[in-house]
Formats: structure tokens, C-alpha cells, sequence
């Protein structure tokens, strides 16, 4: 019998990322409508901005659709470029924030090579970096006690001999910005070391995928330090996670070399002209900012009243330490059963006695609070 030559050599399974069930699952799952299901574990936001339905409607994009999009994206880049303070040259776009940080393992990591990643985090820097054939070297961040920040020297160590430095900033699951100022003395030190050891420092890529919320931003230390990429995305803030558009916004020299791993037209002609649009008329994005900032403090505080107080936020999600991994799951089956899916952790992760539950529109929130006040007097002690 003949067999066949690609099942000879089947590669070991790479690392990948585990998604939560779909709506559809949990529905199926759980018998309950799909229309009930809330995604509290993703930290998208409750609904796109009217422009997204009115462009929609009337058909016309950027080119006709039968045609690939067009090659530079130059009014996507251009309406990046000026929302954020740079020219068209430090701007390459990307199917999402996670395609942009896969260019920048291409350009980045070369196979062996180190990638610093402060833990807890997203989780996709170890994905891209193992697919890769690069080694994680995580360091832990400083405790709830010191606001989850980085551990400054810890970080600037494992930089000595690293390619890539992960920063997420506000942090994922976290939910905790960076001390003003931290990030800047961190790069400057990376740099530092770098030229007194006569070596080119590695990439620094600060994931801003939520900077929205705070207003903070590293770009503009961009033009003193040539090895510092900041990542942006249109799915959380702009609320178009459906679309898939994100940024690498960096000097001439080191966008030049990311855009290099760029793959054709992976940005659809509907996501380009979209996003184009909602970068140019932010009222949309700032009324969601507005949304989380009033929600927050509103939901926390209902969390608190039953005990499970969150770890202070400034992203569009709250993170509640439940205290075990089995108290957290006892409670994330109770609100899925209910429709309202909650984002867990796996044991092992360091917060897998936490759930992270995003801050949505306020009559979904209300339905969180009304569940968790019925859950938290039954999780088990
Ligand atoms: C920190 C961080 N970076 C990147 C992403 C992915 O963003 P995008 O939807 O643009 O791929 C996420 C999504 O949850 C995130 O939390």
C-alpha cells in the first residue's frame, strides 16, 4: 500500500493560542439562545461605531471589491499616521494588532534567539516566539502590592542577550499601566547596554493595544530610540475587532525593515476603508472611552460589594482573583450557564485562580452584576 509522503514527517504540534468557546458553543453547551451569550472574556467593546453601518449600506470603498486592496494602503496609513503624531513612514498596517507582532518576530527573532517576556501577559508573544523557533525567557512582574509592574532590573537583565523585549502597556490580564516614566528608563538602559557591550540593543515592542483608555502613549520616544516598535490595533477602542486592522508604528529605518514581513493585501479592502474613516472622525472611539470610564468604577465596585473585588484598572477589563483555580472555574461554569462568558486562565498560568471579565454597555453589565450577586454566596469557600 502506498503511503502518503506528508504524513511520513508529521511536525510537532507548535505552540498555539486557545481560544474560549464561541457563542454558538456556549449556547450548545450550556441551552441557552445564542442571542444571550455576552462575551465578557475578550475585551472587545459592545458594538462598532454607526459609521461602520453607513459605509456598509452604501457599498463604496476604497477600490471595487473585485480587485485586491490597494498595495501601500495609503489612506489607511496616511489616517493612522496623523492620529497618531507620526509621518507615513513609521506606519506599516497589519490583519490585526497579532499579525503585526508575527512581522515583528520575522524581522526580530532569528531562529534560537531570546524573547523577554514580563509575565502575566498576553499570551500571544510566547505563541509567535515558539512558532518561531525563539526561546522564552519569561520574567515575572512585581505582585498586586506593586501595581503588577515590571521588574525594571529583572527586565533589563534578561535584555542582554535578548532580540526581542515584550512590553504591554496598559497590561493584559493585568489591566495595570506602567509608572510614568518607566518604560522610557527601561529603553534607555536597554540602549545603553547595548552600545557600552558594542552590540545593537534588541527590539523593544510596547503593545499599546489599549492606550486608548489611559491617553498615554510611547510613541514619541520613537525618534530617540530606533529600536522601539508600539503596537496599536482598531479592535478595542475604535470597536472594529471584526475587521482585523492593527499598526506598528516605528522610526523610517525599523518600520522599513517590519513592513519587509508584510503580507499582500492581508488588510481586506471594507477593514482598509472603514478603519480609514473611524481613524479620521474618532467621536466614536472617544464616546467608547468615555463608556469604559463611567462602567469601570461602576462594576468594580459591584464586584467589591460581593467580595470579589477587582485589582485596580485602567484597561476596558477587570481582573477578580478569586484565590483558586477552583473557586474560579466553580464560578466562570455559574455565569456561562447564565450566557455570560467570562475569560479563564489555565492551570499553571499565574492567574489561574482569576477570571477577566470585560467592562461592556451598562445593560450587560447590570446583568454581570445581578449574576455574580447570585454566584458569589455559592462558590465554595
Ligand atoms: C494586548 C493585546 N494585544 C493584541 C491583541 C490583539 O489585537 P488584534 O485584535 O488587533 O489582533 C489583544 C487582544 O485581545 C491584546 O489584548
Amino acid at each position: 500500500m502506498s503511503r502518503s509522503p506528508f504524513a511520513a514527517n508529521p511536525p510537532a504540534e507548535p505552540a498555539s493560542y486557545s481560544w474560549e468557546a464561541t457563542d454558538e458553543g456556549v449556547a450548545a453547551r450550556f441551552g441557552i439562545p445564542v442571542e444571550q451569550v455576552v462575551r465578557f472574556d475578550l475585551n472587545t467593546s459592545p458594538a462598532p461605531p454607526a459609521l461602520l453601518a453607513e459605509m456598509l449600506a452604501a457599498g463604496r470603498f476604497e477600490t471595487s471589491l473585485s480587485e485586491y486592496p490597494p498595495g501601500d494602503y495609503r489612506h489607511l496609513v496616511e489616517a493612522a499616521a496623523a492620529r497618531y503624531g507620526v509621518g507615513a513612514d513609521e506606519v506599516v498596517p497589519g490583519c490585526g494588532a497579532d499579525e503585526v507582532l508575527d512581522m515583528c518576530v520575522k524581522a526580530f527573532l532569528p531562529a534560537g534567539g531570546r524573547s523577554v517576556i514580563p509575565t502575566p501577559t498576553y499570551a500571544m508573544y510566547r505563541v509567535h516566539t515558539e512558532q518561531r523557533g525563539g526561546v522564552v525567557v519569561p520574567v515575572p512582574r512585581m505582585g498586586p502590592d506593586r501595581g503588577f509592574a515590571l521588574d525594571l532590573p529583572a527586565v533589563r537583565d534578561a535584555a542582554r542577550d535578548a532580540s526581542v523585549v515584550w512590553l504591554c502597556n496598559p497590561n493584559n490580564p493585568t489591566g495595570a499601566e506602567e509608572p510614568d516614566g518607566a518604560i522610557e528608563q527601561l529603553v534607555a538602559e536597554i540602549a545603553a547596554d547595548a552600545s557600552g557591550a558594542g552590540r545593537r540593543p534588541p527590539a523593544v515592542v510596547v503593545d499599546e493595544a489599549y492606550a486608548e483608555f489611559t491617553g498615554r502613549s510611547v510613541i514619541p520616544m520613537r525618534t530617540r530610540f530606533p529600536n522601539l516598535v508600539v503596537v496599536r490595533t482598531a479592535s478595542k477602542a475604535y470597536a472594529l475587532a471584526g475587521l482585523r486592522v492593527g499598526f506598528a508604528v516605528a522610526a523610517p529605518e525599523t518600520l522599513r525593515r517590519i513592513a519587509l514581513f508584510r503580507p499582500p493585501g492581508s488588510v481586506g479592502t471594507i477593514s482598509e476603508s472603514v478603519v480609514t474613516r473611524a481613524l479620521r472622525e474618532p467621536a466614536a472611539m472617544e464616546a467608547n472611552v468615555a463608556r469604559v470610564a463611567t462602567e469601570r468604577p461602576r462594576l468594580a465596585e459591584a464586584l467589591a460589594a460581593v467580595g470579589w473585588a477587582p485589582y485596580p484598572s485602567v484597561a476596558p477589563f477587570l481582573l477578580v482573583d478569586l484565590g483558586s483555580r477552583a473557586r474560579a472555574s466553580f464560578a466562570a461554569e455559574a455565569l456561562m450557564r447564565r450566557g455570560l462568558v467570562p475569560r479563564t486562565f489555565s492551570p499553571g498560568h499565574p492567574a489561574a485562580q482569576c477570571l477577566r471579565l470585560t467592562v461592556r454597555a451598562p445593560h450587560e453589565n447590570d446583568r454581570l452584576i445581578a449574576a455574580v450577586r447570585e454566584i458569589a454566596p455559592e462558590v465554595p469557600a
